[in-house]
């Protein structure tokens, strides 16, 4: 069953809500591949009514951004919703989404404006946003998210607990290709040269994560360890690699001293921009 508005998806849900069902939602922008079918998969053991929402949402793509060649696959999106026991699509227009005259934005501040903030000021406003709003259209008891935008769960994390939303935010880990290469629609957009190279990524991640595991102290030298084994790939242009607090972001500094710790990095492969990110334990 796919719905197409917001009054729609409200209505539908009513009945569900009236039994007290307990009511899951996994937010993409459709394009789906095996991360988000294994966010459906857990939010659908966690949840009685399954709803998964698919919209392209143009306010968190910048100007020069990739809207326009954002991958659209709706026919194989709403098969593998169907094998997956989704209940509900929801897949909003543009105009149903934000009508004439939409003035209103949520900013999650300081958060949204570090790392992938920096590089895309708007992004994180426009996430918080269609989220919110998808919140107050679903009503959700449960949503699912991936580790993968790690910066996009604390944001989401911020706000659920600053506005009071009372849904239960739950995230699922990182689903990769064989070679390590955390699944995104944008790697279909690499060379193959590119696509060749990205790996690159998650072995400096597993390096810097075995390091620390094996009883490193020092942040600086778990971050010259990121470093040195993306800089051994010349294809790709560090944008940053950091040793992060998992709550506010900040970098760390000095040692670990039990601490917990992400390693989080973004890298340009021509047009394309890669994310990923692991979290650091110590022994
Ligand atoms: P999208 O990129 O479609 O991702 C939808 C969800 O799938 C997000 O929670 C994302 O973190 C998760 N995901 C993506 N790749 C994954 C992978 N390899 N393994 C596990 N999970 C993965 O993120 C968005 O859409 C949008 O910002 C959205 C939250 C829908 C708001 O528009």
């Amino acid at each position: 069953m796919v719905v197409a508005t917001p009054s729609d998806v409200r209505k539908h849900l009513v009945p569900a809500r009236a039994a007290g069902k307990r009511i899951g939602l996994v937010p993409t922008m459709g394009a789906l591949h095996a991360g988000h079918a294994s966010l459906i998969t857990s939010c659908r053991k966690d949840c009685d009514v399954l709803v998964v929402s698919i919209f392209v949402n143009p306010t968190q793509f910048g100007p020069n951004e990739d809207l326009d060649r954002y991958p659209r696959t709706f026919a194989e999106d709403c098969r593998l919703c169907d094998e997956l026991g989704v209940d509900l699509i929801y897949a909003p227009t543009t105009p149903a989404m934000y009508p004439p005259g939409f003035a209103t934005t949520v900013r999650v501040e300081g958060l949204s404006s570090v790392w992938e903030g920096a590089s895309r000021p708007t992004h994180f406003q426009g996430v918080a946003t269609v989220v919110l709003k998808l919140f107050q259209q679903i009503c959700p008891d449960v949503a699912w998210f991936g580790l993968k935008d790690f910066q996009q769960t604390v944001i989401l994390s911020r706000m659920v607990t600053d506005l009071d939303l009372g849904v239960e935010l739950k995230f699922g880990p990182t689903i990769r290709e064989p070679d390590g290469l955390a699944l995104s629609s944008r790697n279909r957009l690499l060379s193959p040269e590119d696509r060749a190279a990205a790996p690159v990524l998650y072995r400096a991640l597993k390096r810097a994560a075995e390091a620390v595991s094996q009883g490193e102290e020092e942040v600086d030298r778990v971050r010259q360890i990121l470093w040195d084994t993306l800089n051994s790939e010349p294809r790709g242009r560090v944008d940053y690699a950091e040793i992060l607090d998992p709550v506010e972001l900040t970098r760390l500094e000095g040692r670990f001293q039990g601490r917990p710790a992400v390693a989080a990095l973004a890298v340009r492969f021509g047009e394309v921009r890669l994310i990923d990110n692991h979290p650091l334990t110590p022994a």
